[in-house]
Parts: structure tokens; sequence; C-alpha cells
């Protein structure tokens, strides 16, 4: 029998600095009313000199560790799903192994924005056929290392964090309940760095002409978007033999706002199954989905038993959705939280002096 999978740990990192529209509109010719109207984005984080890809993936996967209470050195795998690695080689995972002190196999998987979920899927694969016992999934970007500052159709989009899941196995029916990965390559030019690989290394001309930036026929991105959203979660859904309605919460890539709603009204959800923190953080590609995740689980609108449903898509073309059972097992977890929070919030209230 395989085994089942389960989330038991979940942490994120974002850089402290904050880069508002009102910042956007004096570097590039924007408004904060065209960001806002056309993407839903208010504000992004931007990494500090220092702050790598293996930096916030050290963070954010310390904290997933430390709430499924474990350690480095009880990880059987790691895999980091990033387009925006610390060096070209090593593999920014090589980089978080040993900054934890884990002693197992490590790799990055590359797939854009749908690379957590592609990632979530192959960590998924190791715990049900036996031959790893918990694996750390990091998502993590750092765009604005590669994000053109002159080029306003792209600059507003992009942030950078990491959100990291640890996933373990459990004879506790849940978890991963079903998953899809698609991929079309027919045109990488819709959304793509140009030049830094094997097919045109970097020169100082390429350079002058800024093509070691990200470039994106932004309106083609979106018609992909609206129509792949759904589909993709209805697979997922189908594999796991449920319908939209069973959702208990919708966790969608954070690209644009209007490619949510596109999605959320093809699967005909009401809003207050639907998470969204865009407004906050922007597209931080890979690490969008473990972020709102993190998000989702402190703000109470994850609970024992409940389905997530969770998609994205991004450059390649790629895309890749999942359904996630959200274990009971996690309750006590929760409780204990709740409960720590209570007595703080009744301790700090009892030691207020009374107002006369
Ligand atoms: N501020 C002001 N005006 C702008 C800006 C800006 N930041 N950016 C573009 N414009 C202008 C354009 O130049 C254009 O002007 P023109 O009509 O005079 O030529 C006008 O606004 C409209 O441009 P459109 O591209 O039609 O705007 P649209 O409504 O399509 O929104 C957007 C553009 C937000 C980029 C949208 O197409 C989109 O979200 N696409 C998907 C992008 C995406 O999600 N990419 C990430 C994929 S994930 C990954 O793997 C990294």
């Amino acid at each position: 029998m395989s085994q089942h999978s389960a989330i038991t740990g979940w942490g994120m990192s974002v850089p402290e600095k904050i880069l508002t529209n009102a910042d956007l509109e004096r570097i590039v010719d924007t408004s904060d009313e065209w960001i806002t109207s056309r993407t839903g984005i208010k504000q992004r984080h931007v990494a500090a000199p220092g702050e790598t890809a293996s930096t916030l993936s050290i963070a954010a996967a310390r904290q997933a560790l430390e709430r499924a209470g474990l350690e480095g050195k009880d990880l059987g795998l790691i895999i980091v799903a990033t387009v925006c690695p610390d060096y070209p080689f090593p593999s920014t995972a090589n980089l978080v192994q040993f900054a934890l002190g884990a002693q197992c196999g490590a790799f990055d998987m590359q797939a854009a924005c749908s690379g957590f979920l592609y990632a979530l899927s192959t960590a998924h694969q190791f715990i049900a056929n036996g031959s790893v016992k918990h694996a750390l999934v990091v998502g993590v970007e750092v765009l604005s290392r590669v994000v053109d500052y002159e080029d306003r159709t792209t600059c507003v989009l992009f942030g950078d964090g990491a959100g990291a899941v640890v996933l373990s196995a459990s004879d506790e029916p849940g978890g991963l309940l079903g998953f899809t990965i698609g991929s079309d390559g027919a045109r990488p030019e819709m959304l793509w760095i140009p030049v830094g690989g094997s097919a045109e290394p970097i020169t100082e001309a390429s350079l002058r002409e800024h093509r070691q930036y990200i470039k994106m026929q932004g309106a083609e991105v979106f018609k992909f978007a609206t129509r792949i959203m759904g589909t993709a979660m209805e697979e997922a859904l189908a594999q796991a033999g449920m319908t939209a309605h069973e959702m208990d919460l919708f966790i969608p890539h954070q690209a644009n706002l209007r490619i949510i709603e596109a999605a959320v009204k093809r699967l005909s959800l009401p809003w207050e199954k639907v998470f969204v923190n865009i407004e906050n953080y922007g597209n931080t590609s890979a690490a969008a989905i473990p972020i709102a995740l993190c998000e989702a689980i402190d703000q109470g609108r994850v609970f024992p038993g409940a389905h997530l449903g969770m998609v994205a898509f991004g450059a390649g073309l790629t895309w890749a959705a999942a359904v996630v059972k959200w274990t009971a097992s996690l309750d006590a977890l929760h409780k204990t939280i709740r409960v720590i929070d209570e007595t703080k919030a009744r301790l700090d209230a009892e030691a207020e002096p009374a107002i006369i």
C-alpha cells in the first residue's frame, strides 16, 4: 500500500525591505492606480544585499522544521523550487541541506511559478513509495535581481520571498490526494530570460539591451493563465475524486488578481473560500503558494480535515495543481497554538492597569 503524505510543518520568510507602488512611481512611468486596478498589487518585498535564495529558504525551512518537531538530520529529501538560484550551480538545495545539518539528497527544481507544486508532487512520490519519511519542499525567488527596473510592464509585478513545507509519511488517510503537472514549451519567449544560459551566453551587447532580465508578453500570458488555472484545478480535483464545491479553501498562484477572479468564476467558488495576499507580496513565483498557505494557516483558515486546492501557472509555459486534505494530526498543534495565544492575551489583559 502506498504511504500517505501529510504537511506537518510550514514556514515563510520575506525580506524586510518593501517596495510600494508609490516607490515605483518614482522609478518608472506608472501609477498606484494602474498597478492596483490591473493587478491588485500594492507592495512587494525586495531582497537586501546579501539576502539570497538560500538565506530566505533556510529561514523558511527552519520554521517549517520547528513546527514539524523535526531537525535537519531527520530529513530524507530536500527539493528547492526556484528560477533564482544563488548560483547556476551548485543547486540552492545543496546550500540549504548543509545549513540545516541534513544528510540527504537535495536538488533544485525549475518550473517557474508552478515550481512549488511540481516539487510537492515529486516529494510525495518519494514518500508514497516508502523511500523517504520526511521531505522538505521550498519555493523561493529573488526576482528583484532579474527584473528590469526600467521596464514598467514587468517591474511592478514581481517580489521576493520563500515558503517551505515539511511533507511527512503518515498512516492517516489524507495529505496529498491528487495533483496534475503540465507543460507546453512551444513558445518559451512568452515569458523568459533570453540570455545567460547555453543558448545565448551573456555578452556586453546583451547587457546593454537588458536581455539578462525577465521579458514577458503580458497579454498572451494573461490569456493562457485565465484558461489554465480552472482546468488544471479541475484535473487535480478529479484525480482526488472531488468537485470544486468540496474544496474548503482555494489557494491560487498570486500573479494577478484578475487572473484569480477568472479562475474563481470558472470554478464557481464563493469568495469566502479563496485566499488572496497578492496586495502585500506581488508575484513571488514559486514562493507564492507556500507563502499564501502559511498566511492562511496563521489566519485560522485551514482546519483539520479541510480540503485545500492549490493551482499555479508560469513560464515554460507550465502549470500544476494539487489537492491536499489537512490531516487531523495537526488538530492538536492548532489547539495548542490557539490555547497559547488565548492564554497570552488573557495574561496581557490581566497585566494591564485598570482604567479609572
Ligand atoms: N504602468 C502604467 N502603464 C502600464 C504599465 C505600468 N506598470 N505596464 C503597462 N502599461 C501600459 C502599456 O504600455 C499599455 O499601454 P498602451 O496601450 O499605450 O500600449 C497599457 O498599459 C495596457 O497594457 P496591457 O498589457 O494591455 O495591460 P493589461 O491590462 O494586459 O495588464 C499585465 C498587463 C498586468 C502585465 C497583464 O497582462 C498580466 O498580468 N499578464 C500576466 C502576467 C503574469 O502573470 N506573469 C507571471 C507569470 S508567472 C511566472 O512564471 C514568473
